[in-house]
């Protein structure tokens, strides 16, 4: 029995999947080469393309796509990020064999379904009508100018756009033990400095844990004054136990921890307490901005983070523990790593709850 040697990997299937546009090249009998962007869906093994109703100076069966396609089945296909940041450079090449599959066929019906279940305008076109091109890939590379770096970890980076980006990002509570390499770390951190500030004054800045025994000292500290103050709260001791027990782990056994300090001795100083006390608001507002940066580009980056909220409950323990200098006030601690699972995520009110006004 004939097995296709599947071409396309893990990584290449899920870059194609995570793209929307792809531009192909096909040439006619003498060579001449041409090309268009097309809209696909891949099955996995195959890639296809509708003759679809977008504006088309001539009917499908007269594209210059089709015709050489006809003429010579060679087809070539480039699928690619550009980004200012060159390290974020990345391309999928496909060469392979193009084919017109007939409407009425099982694999036209197939094609069909993966073009419109990946983009929703084909529900409202006709495009069952029409041939499918249907491209047996023969040849994949994959291309991504950070490969020779020792950026890569356990994880792709996601490929995705920025509407799926901010919708995607969530909190993961629990990772898997493996290690996040250093120039990832480095990135997610060198993108939070491009976070809004009052004054452009940048009053943040990051502590970063990686070693197990300073995770284990943060955590020990940590809890002992949360078990203080949950006593006060009256709370059952088992579920105190339990909730420390939760704490200390996701401290623990996160593969990196960034603490994210507010430092305010650089901002503007008054007299008066009330204007001083909006300056601080502004560097925690400027904290959280700085914060969903770095929540963003981790997951940009194939990594899944979380947010403590503990370390402003007890700022004292947290810079003694990490001995940090006093003008740092400990806020946010993030874990990150790669997730252990896919967490539930909580629903998101309507526009229509949230805008309160629009005149
Ligand atoms: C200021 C702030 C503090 C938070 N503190 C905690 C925390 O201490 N523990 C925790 O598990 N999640 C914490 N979170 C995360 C929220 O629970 C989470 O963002 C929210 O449930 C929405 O889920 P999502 O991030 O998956 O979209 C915090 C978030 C913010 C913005």
């Amino acid at each position: 029995m004939f097995t296709p040697i599947p071409v396309l990997d893990a990584h290449a299937q899920r870059y194609l999947v995570a793209h929307r546009i792809a531009r192909m090249t096909t040439v006619n009998a003498a060579g001449r080469p041409s090309i268009v962007p097309i809209c696909y869906a891949t099955d996995g093994q195959m890639i296809y393309s509708a003759l679809d109703a977008k504006p088309k100076r001539v009917p499908p069966s007269a594209l210059r796509r089709v015709r050489n396609i006809l003429a010579n089945p060679v087809v070539a296909l480039v699928v690619d990020d550009y980004a200012e940041a060159w390290g974020d450079l990345t391309h999928l090449i496909v060469c392979g064999t193009a084919s017109l599959i007939a409407p009425g066929t099982i694999e036209h019906e197939r094609a069909i379904a993966l073009l419109r279940d990946k983009y929703p305008q084909y529900a409202a076109m006709l495009i069952e009508a029409q041939p499918v091109i249907a491209i047996q890939p023969e040849a994949a590379h994959f291309w991504a100018s950070s490969l020779d770096t020792d950026e890569i970890g356990a994880e792709p980076p996601r490929y995705l756009d920025f509407d799926a980006l901010v919708r995607g990002r969530r909190s993961v509570r629990a990772f898997r033990p493996d290690p996040i390499p250093r120039a990832l770390i480095e990135r997610v951190l060198d993108a939070a400095r491009w976070a809004p500030s009052p004054h452009g004054r940048l009053p943040w800045r990051f502590a970063v844990i990686t070693r197990p025994a300073v995770k284990a000292r943060l955590a020990d500290a940590m809890g002992d004054t949360w078990q203080a103050t949950l006593a006060m709260d009256n709370e059952p001791s088992a579920v105190v136990a339990q909730r420390l027990a939760h704490s200390h782990v996701r401290i623990r056994d996160a593969p990196v921890l960034i603490l994210l300090c507010l430092y305010t001795a650089d901002l503007d100083h008054y007299p008066d307490p009330d204007r001083q006390a909006a300056e601080t608001t502004m560097a925690i507002q400027s904290l959280g901005a700085a914060a969903q940066t770095l929540l963003l580009t981790a997951y940009r980056l194939g990594l899944d983070g979380g947010w403590m909220c503990a370390p402003l409950f007890c700022p004292d323990t947290v810079r003694d523990a990490l001995d940090l200098p006093a003008a740092l006030v400990p806020h946010a601690l993030m874990p990150l790593g790669y997730a252990a699972k896919d967490p539930k995520r909580r629903p998101r009110m309507s526009l229509d709850d949230l805008v309160v006004r629009w005149e």
